[in-house]
């Protein structure tokens, strides 16, 4: 085990930018590609997107720096950072549970996140063998449904999935990664780019683009704030420690705050991109955009099977997305593994298998929720989680309670109870400019959270 005294002793990153490759292997995933999109199309599109991208600014981006912030002062795990920080300024102990909940936050997401990053395994072969080459939508379609009925193809993509996560975590190299995500992401950026391309081909790339930037305010509901507000901190993988995690290897010369607006960027212009990229096949073709969360599994293959060269498209370009949802996988399991270690005393191997078998396990319940489970509700006689199924379960209850609810308690710990001085030094930013994150995380962000929630649970 390594020494978990001083963070000299863990290694900090080379420099800015590992740091930077780090969180946005850790933020860009399927949330971008596959969750964003279909949550615009499920929530009436421009009005949505709008809330999205004010949740990401004022709640999401000030949260990202303060979750740095205590990682890096507390130099730890994110458990042991926010006890560190609590010692040091003569807070309650109480306060690590924050980062407990964003353990087992991690653990829930990672055991269904795993099963879609399943479905992008299965459509790498899909697309190889050039199975999607002039399909129809309908055909496309069937594709789709055919694979959600067959638990067993299922449960083999979701086991090679945690497989790798696991394979990664247990041997703790980071190393490789980072090189890795600076040739990837890239590389999913031009393919994504290049879909965009094919898409303004459809005829429909100025509908799609008013549906996503025209906000219609009457389409936007409760439910859909909170939506996007979970989703805000779900794609910036907030609200369970991570950064925390990754920001207790950061230099103490780098700007906390620069970093932060740098991923937070990234995050949104890929997000954005695969809207502009599905949008225009969902309306040339007349499919619906509320589908769920197949629809890109029932449009990108409809524009491989008719853009040139589409089967080697389509098949890099699910390549990619699995390797982004690798990079998110990882992240998810990682402070599971690491509160094992530190609190159990299990050795790395031991807690990565403990931990991965535990998630591939409770994955196998949203496998059978999508099938043969589909109408099973377990907590269907609450009006709140009528006909929701165990992965709706999940996912409802990870993003837009557990996620929101981690942030929100950052949020008040580094907002009310860390010392002003503390904020200072590790920002060094202007001062109007620490002015106005302070006053944010100190009262924007806790009374949006606070609403959002009061409205939509009670
Ligand atoms: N941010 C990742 C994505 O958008 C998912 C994730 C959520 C990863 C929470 C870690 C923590 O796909
Ligand atoms: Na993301």
């Amino acid at each position: 085990m390594s020494d978990p005294s001083s963070s000299a002793a863990r290694g900090l990153w080379s420099s800015r930018l590992a740091f930077i490759l780090a969180a946005t292997g850790s933020a860009v995933g399927l949330g971008n590609i596959w969750k964003f999109p279909y949550i615009t199309g499920e929530n009436g599109g421009g009005a949505f997107v709008l809330v999205y991208l004010l949740c990401i600014a004022a709640v999401g981006l000030p949260i990202m720096m303060a979750e740095v912030l205590i990682g890096r002062r507390g130099g730890l795990s994110p458990v042991n950072s926010m006890r560190a920080i609590t010692r040091q300024e003569g807070l309650k102990p109480a306060w690590g549970w924050v980062a407990a909940i964003g353990v087992l936050a991690g653990f829930l997401i990672l055991s269904f996140y795993s099963v879609i990053g399943g479905w992008a395994i299965s459509y790498v072969g899909t697309a190889a063998t050039g199975q999607l080459a002039g399909q129809s939508a309908e055909s496309i379609g069937a594709i789709f449904t055919g694979l959600l009925g067959d638990p067993l193809r299922l449960l083999m993509w979701h086991t090679l999935f945690m497989a790798l996560v696991m394979l990664v975590v247990a041997r703790g190299v980071r190393s490789g990664l980072e090189r890795a995500v600076s040739i990837l992401m890239p590389a999913l950026f031009v393919l994504l780019l290049i879909v965009v391309g094919y898409a303004m081909t459809t005829g429909h790339f100025g509908q799609a683009a008013s549906f996503l930037f025209q906000p219609d305010f009457s389409k936007l509901t409760t439910s859909g704030v909170l939506v996007a507000l979970g989703h805000a901190f779900f794609t910036l993988s907030l609200g369970m420690g991570i950064m925390m995690a990754y920001g207790s290897y950061l230099p103490k010369n780098i700007s906390i705050a620069k970093t932060s607006v740098t991923v937070s960027l990234m995050d949104t212009v890929v997000a954005l991109l695969a809207g502009l990229a599905i949008f225009p096949i969902v309306f040339a073709n007349g499919l619906e955009p509320g589908a769920g969360p197949g629809l890109i599994f029932q449009t990108l293959p409809l524009a491989f099977g008719q853009m040139p060269m589409g089967s080697l498209f389509g098949t890099l370009f699910f390549v990619l997305l699995i390797f982004a949802a690798w990079t998110s996988g990882i992240s998810l399991l990682e402070p599971l593994v690491e509160w094992l270690e530190e609190q159990k005393g299990m050795n790395r191997t031991l807690s990565t298998l403990g931990a991965g078998i535990a998630c591939w396990l409770l994955g196998i319940a949203s496998i059978l929720s999508l099938n043969l489970w589909s109408d099973v509700a377990p907590l269907g006689m609450f009006t709140m989680f009528e006909g929701k199924t165990i992965f709706d379960l999940l996912d409802f209850l990870t993003a837009n309670i557990l996620l929101p609810l981690g942030g929100l308690l950052v949020a008040v710990f580094v907002g009310w109870f860390l010392s002003r001085k503390a904020l200072e030094e590790e920002l060094s930013m202007s001062p109007a400019v620490f002015a106005a994150w302070y006053r944010v995380l100190r009262y924007f962000t806790p009374i949006a959270v606070g609403i959002v929630f009061i409205y939509n649970l009670i």
